[in-house]
């Protein structure tokens, strides 16, 4: 099989008229070509070669032989929706589990980050019987509709009236740029109160929270590492007004940080959310995605009394290239790679901001590994797989420090 099928000119021109056009392309005025990719680089039809530094997804390297070698040999065989028994499925279960807290045991398989955040929102509003969601500033969570309303990042493109009511914007608990910084005495505990504020005014208005969601470490709303204790104190107030924790490890989990294998453990052995959300790096490409909760909250979404049916989620296939993508992040040491790869470009990085007063932070926690690279504010675009037109996002590779400019003040945006 060939690479190209069609002269780039007429691949433009076919997408121009056959692909919606809110579906963007990347360097919009010299779209490139990708015709194949191994490890860490990628190569145009006419064979120049890139190296991939937007890639949120292939985890492990592009065509990795191991994922490769996994899902063909698996589809030779079977794949078929997850009604029949199958060992991959139970098998990954039992896998991922053995990475996570004990009490998140219990797995939903479906087939994007956004599908797994929605089936998040479903799980938290059928278990606490609230409607409510508390959500940080700049988040993004997904690109369909119950998503688009926790997603600031979208909505703020949506005129006031368009905005769920049901949602409130926490302050994004940001050191560098936020309202609390470094020199705030207790910025957890203050962004924390932000938190319970909005649970209060909800409540004035007789509304009742069912969730608080963030991703573990900001990664689309730019590399924002939560002070330590932050979710323990969040978790606190959610949890006293009956409501959920979301940690959203859709971009950071997987080894990314380096130190910990989920980002939320950077907060301490002592906060456990109630719903991980999982997506990108867990198929390294493939398709697949993954809601983990605690046994309480399943049998509640059970006794609801409708059956969770998702045609490929989990089927044999993708339980098999996640298995695989799990085996090569153990067997190559990736976790260790990206506190390795970090720490080198966080040094490097900290050389460069000596040097330039454009530099204002190179984000970075000793204590993790998949610092994200960032590199914004008069330095460049952001760099993401996924939301390149966004001054937050950043590039995404096995690790690195982000780097960020100079702070301003910012307001509180709400969506109420
Ligand atoms: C943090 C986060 N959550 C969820 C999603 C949605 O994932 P998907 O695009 O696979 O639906 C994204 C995608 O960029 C994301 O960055």
């Amino acid at each position: 099989m060939t690479a190209e099928m069609f002269p780039k000119e007429k691949t433009i021109d076919l997408r121009k008229k056959h692909i919606g056009p809110s579906c963007k392309v990347f360097f919009s005025h010299d779209p490139i070509k990708i015709v194949r990719a191994k490890g860490q680089y990628m190569y145009d039809e006419n064979g120049v070669r890139y190296l991939d530094c937007i890639n949120n997804v292939a985890h492990v390297g592009h065509s990795h032989p191991m994922v490769v070698k996994a899902g063909a040999e698996q589809m030779e065989l079977l794949n078929t929706n997850s009604r029949f028994l199958h060992d991959n499925l139970v098998q990954y279960a039992q896998r991922l589990q053995a990475t996570l807290p004990e009490k998140l045991s219990v797995c939903y398989f479906v087939n994007s980050g956004s599908e797994a955040n929605d089936l998040a929102l479903r799980l938290a509003w059928e278990y606490t019987g609230h409607k409510d969601v508390i959500t940080l500033d700049n988040a993004y969570h997904g690109h369909v509709s119950s998503l688009i309303n926790i997603s600031p990042y979208k909505f703020h493109q949506l005129a006031n009236a368009e905005q769920s009511k049901s949602v409130h914007v926490a302050l994004s608990p940001d050191l560098y740029r936020g309202n609390y910084r470094q020199d705030h005495p207790d910025p957890a505990t203050a962004y924390a109160d932000d938190v319970n504020n909005l649970i209060q005014k909800a409540h004035e208005k007789g509304h009742k929270v069912a969730a608080f969601i963030a991703e573990s470490l900001q990664s689309c709303g730019g590399q924002v590492i939560p002070p330590a204790g932050y979710f323990q104190k969040v978790a606190q107030h959610v949890h006293r007004a009956g409501g959920l924790f979301i940690a959203d490890e859709v971009q950071v989990g997987f080894g990314r940080v380096g130190t910990h294998f989920w980002a939320f453990q950077l907060q301490g052995e002592d906060f456990v959310p109630d719903i991980v959300t999982m997506g990108k790096p867990i198929g390294n490409g493939h398709p697949m995605s993954c809601v983990v909760t605690t046994r309480e909250v399943a049998e509640a979404f059970k006794n609801s009394g409708m059956e969770y049916f998702n045609t490929f989620g989990g089927n044999p296939v993708s339980c098999a290239i996640g298995l695989a993508v799990l085996d090569v992040i153990e067997k190559e040491d990736l976790q260790g790679n990206a506190l390795r790869v970090g720490g080198y470009l966080t040094r490097l990085l900290e050389q460069q901001k000596e040097k330039h007063p454009l530099v204002g932070d190179v984000r970075y926690t000793h204590t993790r590994t998949h610092t994200a690279p960032s590199i914004t504010a008069g330095l460049s675009r952001g760099w993401c797989g996924q939301h390149n037109a966004s001054p937050h996002c950043q590039p995404w590779t096995s690790s690195a420090p982000t780097v960020t400019g100079k702070p301003r003040r910012s307001s509180r945006t709400s969506a109420t």
